[in-house]
């Protein structure tokens, strides 16, 4: 199970920054697309966590949650890309213009987040184990690290 330290800490490691909910009110303004694609990706973060939850260890394991929140990941990396039109950046958006200069390596990763959270819902739905779910889940969370990493304004 989730005992092994080492597995626990990247996990860990993984999540910070990732997840932790920006400021709020910084985003209020937000409208329109910019205001559409965080709320996908709020969404999206909100599905990680409910994984993340049982990856730790706070809850009991259950298949059904990785195949529903895996699902809610294939849907939004689904629309995703249509949420980033050119230059649609301004306000309190995050998104950085590298974006639209790089289209071709930033739909590579929406791509390959889509496939990741495919593989696993299928892996779930299969009656895999938490050991292999964990692996494929934080597959799937450095897709998003990556994506932030170069595409996402630093706080
Ligand atoms: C293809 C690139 C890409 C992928 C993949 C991606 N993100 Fe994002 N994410 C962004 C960008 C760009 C922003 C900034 C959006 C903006 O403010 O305009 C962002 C913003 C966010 C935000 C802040 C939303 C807000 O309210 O401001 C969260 C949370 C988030 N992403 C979580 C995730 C999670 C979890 C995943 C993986 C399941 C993920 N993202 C996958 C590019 C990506």
């Amino acid at each position: 199970m989730m005992s092994n330290p080492a597995n626990k800490i990247i996990v860990m490691m993984m999540f910070v920054g990732l997840l932790s909910s920006p400021n709020a009110s910084a985003h209020s303004g937000a409208t329109g697309v910019v205001k559409q694609r965080m709320d996908a990706m709020s969404d999206m973060a909100d599905a990680m966590k409910a994984m993340a939850s049982v990856v730790k260890g706070k809850q009991e394991f259950d298949p059904v949650l990785f195949i529903q929140n895996g699902e809610v990941i294939v849907g939004h990396s689904d629309t995703l890309l249509g949420l980033f039109p050119e230059g649609s950046n301004e306000g309190s958006s995050e998104s950085l213009p590298a974006i639209w200069q790089q289209w071709d390596d930033f739909v590579s990763i929406s791509d390959r987040t889509k496939t990741e959270a495919k593989e696993l819902v299928k892996m779930a739905k299969n009656g895999s184990e938490l050991r292999p779910l964990t692996k494929q889940f934080v597959k799937l969370a450095g897709n998003c690290k990556a994506c932030h990493k170069d595409y996402r304004k630093k706080k």
